[in-house]
């Protein structure tokens, strides 16, 4: 039976989801609250991870092991890093890679972790698609499906975003999905990562993502309802 993970880093990321919730379980485990119960007629889990890889990681692998999560969509806000997409604007993971991982001292290409068979992990197909056929409905002409960049830092500079864009060709930046997304490639579980734009990582970023995270956080979420409710 499917059991799927709805899960966001910050309060407002996940607000709309708990409100929409019934039946729910309380658990917390490594100070992470989980929160077992029902969302459009499926079997959920949905948490607040925290903000960064570490806090991402160890949750995710908690939502697999001990939640048997067979699925992780994850939601929440993003600084843009493509020219195309606006504030408010949808990105859909087609894959996920770390910015911050650097070994380029020791000869490998910004981003790669050594020694691993790849950096940038795939999201699941179907849940790409589910995902566009989302954002077609409801977001028509402001989703952009591309690769997701995250690492442990708030991007607000331009100069910063033109690198992720070029070098890495990266069409968001946050703080979590690469985590997630490696976690589940390491577990074999399918995921997907959905950003609404609350900045566009540049020297107005922090006045912008205080001003839009929420507007964002709901764009979003809309997605993870629309998915969901068509899985
Ligand atoms: N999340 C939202 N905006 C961000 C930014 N500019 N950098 C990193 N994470 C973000």
């Amino acid at each position: 039976t499917q059991k799927i993970a709805l899960i966001g880093a910050m309060n407002e990321e996940i607000e709309l989801l708990v409100a929409h919730m019934t039946d729910i379980r309380e658990t917390v485990k490594a100070g992470i609250t989980f929160r077992e119960g029902r969302f459009y007629e499926k079997d959920v889990v949905v948490c607040r991870t925290g903000v960064g890889k570490v806090n991402a990681a160890v949750t995710t692998q908690i939502l697999i092991d001990q939640f048997g999560a067979s699925a992780v969509i994850f939601t929440g806000v993003a600084g843009a890093v493509s020219p195309e997409l606006q504030i408010g604007d949808i990105v859909i993971s087609s894959e996920c890679m770390q910015h911050d991982m650097d070994v380029t001292a020791l000869g490998f290409a910004r981003g790669i972790i050594p020694y691993e068979g790849t950096s940038i992990f795939q999201a699941d197909p179907k849940l790409v698609e589910l995902a566009e056929a989302s954002g077609a409905r409801l977001f028509p002409g402001r989703v952009k499906k591309g690769r997701v960049l995250s690492g442990d830092q708030f991007i607000a500079s331009r100069d910063v975003v033109a690198g992720l864009h070029q070098e890495l060709e990266g069409v968001c930046v946050e703080m979590e999905g690469a985590a997630v997304a490696q976690v589940c490639s390491m577990n074999a579980i399918p995921y997907v990562v959905l950003r609404s734009m609350s900045d566009k990582a540049d020297g107005s970023a922090h006045v912008n993502f205080a001003e839009f995270t929420v507007q964002a956080s709901e764009n979003s979420y809309k997605m993870v309802e629309d998915i969901v409710k068509h899985l």
